[in-house]
C-alpha cells in the first residue's frame, strides 16, 4: 500500500514518535498522520478522534482507502475525552492554537504520567503553551522549528512533575532550539521580529504603552547579534 503524503510539518512531527506505540491523533481532520506512521510500520494502531463529525467521517473514509480501519477506531470527542482507555501512549495534537493544546491537556488529569509522550505543534501562541507545560510539571526534551509554506515549531513533552520557568526568548522560541540555533529558527525570529516592529508602529500612533513589545525587539536583537553578528 503507498503511503499518504504528508506535509513536511506532519513528518517531521511523525519522527518524534517512539517505535511501536499505539498512538492518539487529537483533531485528526484526515487521520494521514497515523495512517502514514501505521503504513511505514512504526505504530501498531490507535485512535484518532475530532470534535467535529465532518472530520470523523473523513479520518475515517481515509483510513478505509489505506486499509487501516482495522488497526484505528475514529471517534467524535473533546479533547483527550475517552482517548486514553484505547491504550496509547503517543499522543499528538497538532495544527490547534497553543492556548487551545494547552486547555485539551489541562481536562485530562490522567495525562500526568511518565508514560505519555505529547507531540505538540501549536498554530499560534507557543508561548502560552510552553509556559502551561513548565508550570504543570511537564518536561519537552525535543523542539524542532519546520519551514514550509509558514514557519512551525514542534515540541515533545511528557509529564515528570518537575516545573520549569522560561525566559521570554525560551517561552516563544523553546529552549533547545535556542541551545542549537538553526537557519529556521534565525528566520522564525527575524519574521516575529518584523511582527512586533509593526505593532509597536500601530500602538505608537494610538499613545498605547509598546513596553513589552519593545523587550521582546531588543531580546530578539541581541540574540541574533550574538550568533550572526548582526
Ligand atoms: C487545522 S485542523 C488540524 C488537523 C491535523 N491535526 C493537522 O495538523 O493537519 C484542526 C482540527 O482540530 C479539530 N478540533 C478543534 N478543537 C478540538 C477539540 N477540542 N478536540 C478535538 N478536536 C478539535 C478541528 O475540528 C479540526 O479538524
Amino acid at each position: 500500500m503507498n503511503l499518504p503524503r504528508i506535509s513536511k510539518r506532519l513528518s517531521s512531527a511523525a519522527s518524534l514518535v517512539r517505535d511501536g506505540v499505539r498512538i492518539a491523533d487529537i483533531g485528526t481532520d484526515h487521520a494521514y498522520l497515523p495512517i502514514y506512521l501505521y503504513l511505514s510500520s512504526k505504530v501498531s494502531g490507535g485512535v484518532v478522534s475530532d470534535i467535529n463529525q465532518g472530520p470523523v467521517d473523513r479520518a475515517r473514509a481515509n483510513l478505509c482507502d489505506y486499509g487501516c480501519e482495522d488497526a484505528f477506531v475514529a471517534q467524535r470527542a473533546d479533547g483527550l475525552d475517552g482517548v486514553l482507555a484505547h491504550g496509547v501512549e503517543d499522543i499528538f495534537i497538532l495544527g490547534m492554537g497553543g492556548e487551545l493544546i494547552a486547555s485539551i491537556i489541562e481536562n485530562e488529569p490522567e495525562i500526568k504520567n511518565e508514560k505519555y509522550s505529547l507531540v505538540l505543534q501549536p498554530m499560534t501562541h507557543p508561548e502560552i503553551l510552553r509556559k502551561y507545560l513548565g508550570h504543570n510539571g511537564f518536561e519537552i526534551d525535543c523542539e524542532l522549528i519546520v519551514e514550509e509554506d509558514k514557519i512551525y515549531q514542534i515540541m515533545r513533552a511528557r509529564y515528570t512533575g518537575r516545573v520549569s520557568e522560561y525566559s521570554l526568548l525560551e517561552l516563544n522560541f523553546g529552549a533547545r532550539n535556542l541551545e542549537k540555533p538553526t537557519p529556521e529558527l534565525f528566520a522564525l525570529m527575524k519574521r516575529t521580529r518584523a511582527v512586533y516592529c509593526e505593532r509597536v508602529k500601530g500602538k505608537a500612533l494610538s499613545g498605547v504603552d509598546t513596553s513589552q513589545e519593545n523587550e521582546m525587539i531588543e531580546k530578539i536583537d541581541k540574540f541574533l547579534s550574538e550568533y550572526l553578528g548582526e
